[in-house]
Formats: structure tokens, sequence, C-alpha cells
């Protein structure tokens, strides 16, 4: 690499692959999965519809929509080795983290692990999205000393996950509302997990590595660890008239509203609309819009500030997650791997795309330390 070659720092505006998956259109606020309008598909779909239009490409008849259903309930139930696993793990730790080695796990009980064969990864692939929910309601049950909830017969994935969490049928307001947050989060182009996943999957490893080095990019807080540290800026500031104070302060230490801002957004995420109506309704009907309140008072001050027009700082999709996912009684750490259940479909669907002329994703760095050191041995150092 030449000395006046350009970093591009975060490789921010760097272009490293074509999709047909999705397509963000920042400046304006705009995200289509395939062509279509995430306005569109948000409340008038169901997951399962998003997996196979992501996963196969094209939104599925109802005969192809059954069989993949079917397909999903058949890989929901976790083996044997999975649940011990979950059941030895500390209990301390974070559910993303649960859910890391429960993957593992599944890939070292595989004989196929490493068939690169498209059809192979992408029945790997409705494997591991099969078993996410479960491994976390799983996980997140038996820290608690519960037992684990076997998958529910009839619900589809956004119900089962809710039921298997709780033992209980949820209304059908609070599956809906889960089925959109699904749906919303489950691809984004290149995002900094997908690339991760790219970029290991580009090494000739297996589908499950790829996905277990996603897994531990998207728990960051710059990005799906967002939804946990925004319910805990919520939590902190407490109340509506607690919120300014929040922000002054905050800006006085440089601290972060978590939530707001985006790498490629410079206008409201169009997924925030979605959340922020399900995070309001599923609160009414808990009886608590506490914090729902509270995030709408911050995004309303936000909307009024220099500091965040300026710089066109807007609530991102975790904003509105965070209310959502603690009204649907999601333990704050459990966030980010809830986030995960669904983008596991994004993940998967851009490492399929990526198999035909795969190659090796191999950067440069521009050495900067000294050009020529001379060697001592160690008893002629200091
Ligand atoms: C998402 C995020 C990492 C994008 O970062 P980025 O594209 O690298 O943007 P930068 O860190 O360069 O920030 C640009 C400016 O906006 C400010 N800024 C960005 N996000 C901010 C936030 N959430 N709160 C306050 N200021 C913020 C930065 O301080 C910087 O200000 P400056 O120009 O005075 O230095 C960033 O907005 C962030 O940390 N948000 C909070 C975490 C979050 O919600 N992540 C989930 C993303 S989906």
């Amino acid at each position: 690499m030449s000395d006046t070659q350009e970093i591009n720092s975060g490789l921010e505006g760097v272009v490293v692959a074509e999709t047909s998956l999705s397509m963000i259109d920042g400046q304006n606020g705009i995200l289509r999965y395939r062509g279509y309008d995430i306005d569109d598909l948000a409340q008038t779909t169901s997951f399962e519809e998003i997996m196979y239009l992501l996963w196969f490409g094209s939104l599925p008849t109802s005969s192809q929509l059954e069989d993949l259903k079917a397909r999903l309930r058949s890989h929901r139930q976790l083996s044997p080795a999975v649940k011990s696993v979950l059941s030895s793990l500390p209990t301390t730790g974070a559910p993303i983290d649960a859910m890391r080695a429960a993957t593992t796990a599944m890939a070292m009980e595989d004989p196929d692990e490493r068939s690169l064969d498209a059809d192979d990864v992408q029945e790997r692939a409705i494997r591991m999205a099969a078993a996410f929910p479960a491994m976390l309601a799983a996980y997140i049950r038996l820290r608690e000393g519960k037992n684990i909830v076997e998958p529910h017969k009839e619900l589809g994935e956004a119900g089962n996950f809710l039921y298997m969490l709780t033992g209980e049928e949820p209304t059908e307001l609070q599956s809906n509302a889960f089925n959109c947050y699904l749906i919303l989060v489950a691809e984004h182009s290149m995002n900094a997990s997908t690339f991760s996943g790219r970029v290991t999957f580009s090494t000739i490893t297996d589908l499950y590595s790829a996905v277990s080095a996603a897994l531990g990019c998207l728990k960051g807080d710059a990005h799906g660890g967002a939804n946990a540290r925004a319910m805990e800026m919520l939590l902190d500031i407490g109340t509506k008239e607690n919120v300014e104070p929040y922000i002054e302060e905050s800006l006085k230490i440089k601290r972060r509203l978590m939530g707001i801002g985006h790498r490629v957004y410079r206008a409201r995420d169009p997924r925030a609309k979605h959340l922020m109506g399900f995070s309001e309704s599923v609160a009414e009907q808990k009886g608590d819009r506490t914090w729902h309140d509270v995030a709408v008072r911050l995004e309303d001050l936000t909307n009024e500030h220099p500091f965040f027009t300026e710089r066109k700082l807007y609530p991102n999709v975790e904003f509105y997650s965070a209310p959502l996912l603690y009204s649907l009684g999601i333990p704050i750490d459990a966030m980010p791997a809830a986030f995960a259940i669904s983008r596991i479909v994004g993940w998967t669907a851009n490492l399929n795309e990526q198999l035909p002329g795969m190659r090796l994703i191999r950067p440069q760095a521009r050495y900067t330390g000294p050009e020529t050191a001379e060697f001592k041995p160690i008893d002629q150092r200091g």
C-alpha cells in the first residue's frame, strides 16, 4: 500500500460486494428487501414470508410458505447436546454468548459441517434459524432455574418464541408486535455483523463459524447491543421530566444517547415508526407506558436540539425496539440475542449470496512502525 493511498476510517463509503437482498437510501430514510418497501412488509406479512423472500428470492405462495413453516417446525427442537451445553453454561453471562456456545455445539454435531454446497448451506440456515429462538428461550429459563418449554406445535416463529420464553401463549398483539420486530431487523445490507460473517466465510470455513463471528459482532454497543443500552438509558432517565436534564448532561460529558444516530441514515430510520407504534400499543395493553413516553419525549427534544439536527442524528431501529422488547418481557441483557434470532436470516442469505465466486476478503494496512529494527538476543536487551 502506498503512503498516499487514502484510509477510509470505519470503511465508510467503501463498497465491498453486490447484493440483491436489501437496499438502504440513507438520505431519504428508505429500506427495501428485494425491492419491496419495508413499510409494505412490516405489518402485512409474517416473519416466515420474509425468511422465504430473503432466502429464496421471492415472496412465497401459500404452499411454499406452508412448506417452509413445516421445515422450520421440524428443526425447532434442540438436540440433547445443545440443551446440555446451555444448561452447563455460567448463568452470569450474556445470552448472546450462550447462543454462540450453542451454535458451536450444533456445528460439532453436524457431520457435514464443512459442506459449502449451496443446498446444504441453505438447509443449515433453516436449521439454525429454527433453533435460535429455542436456544435463547432455553438459556433465559435455565439461568432462572426454570424448565425448558418445548416448542408450540401451532404457533408461528414470533408467537412461539414468546411462548417458549414465558410458558404462556402470547396475546395476538404481542405476537404481532414481535413478528413486526423480527421482520424489521432481518436484513440490513452491509452492516458490521453481516460483513464480519462474510469475512469469516470467505476463508472457506463453515457456516456456523461465520454465524458465530456475526454473533460476536452484533453484540457490540455500536450495533445490536444498542437496544439493551438504550433500555438502560431509559431506565436511568426514569421519568419524562428528567429527559431534558439528561440530554444536557450527556452533551456536557460527551455521553452518547443510545439508539440515536446511524452510519447510513441521515433521516429517521424507516423502521422506527412501526416499532414506535407497537411500543405504544404493547405498553398500553400491559398498563405501563412509562418507558415508551420517556422515549417519545427524548425523540421530541432531540428533534428540536441543534446538536442533533445539525448532525442529522435521529432514532435508529434500536431506539423503540428497547421499550417494545422490554414490554414484551424480554430481559434487557437478552435484547441483542433477540435481534440475532431475526438477523440470522439476513446473515445466512448474505452468505449464500456470497458463495458463487467467493474470494478471500483480505484488505491491507499501512505500516507505521520503524522501518528496520536491530535484533538483540534476550540477554543483551534492556
Ligand atoms: C451508530 C453510530 C455508531 C454511528 O457512528 P458513526 O457513523 O461512526 O458516527 P460518528 O461516531 O462519526 O458520529 C458523528 C457525530 O455525531 C455524534 N453522535 C453520533 N451518534 C451520537 C449519539 N448517539 N449521541 C450523541 N452524539 C452522537 C458524534 O459525537 C459525532 O459528533 P462530532 O462530529 O461533533 O464529533 C453512532 O451514531 C452511535 O454510537 N449511536 C449510538 C449507538 C447506537 O444506537 N447504535 C445502533 C446503531 S443501529
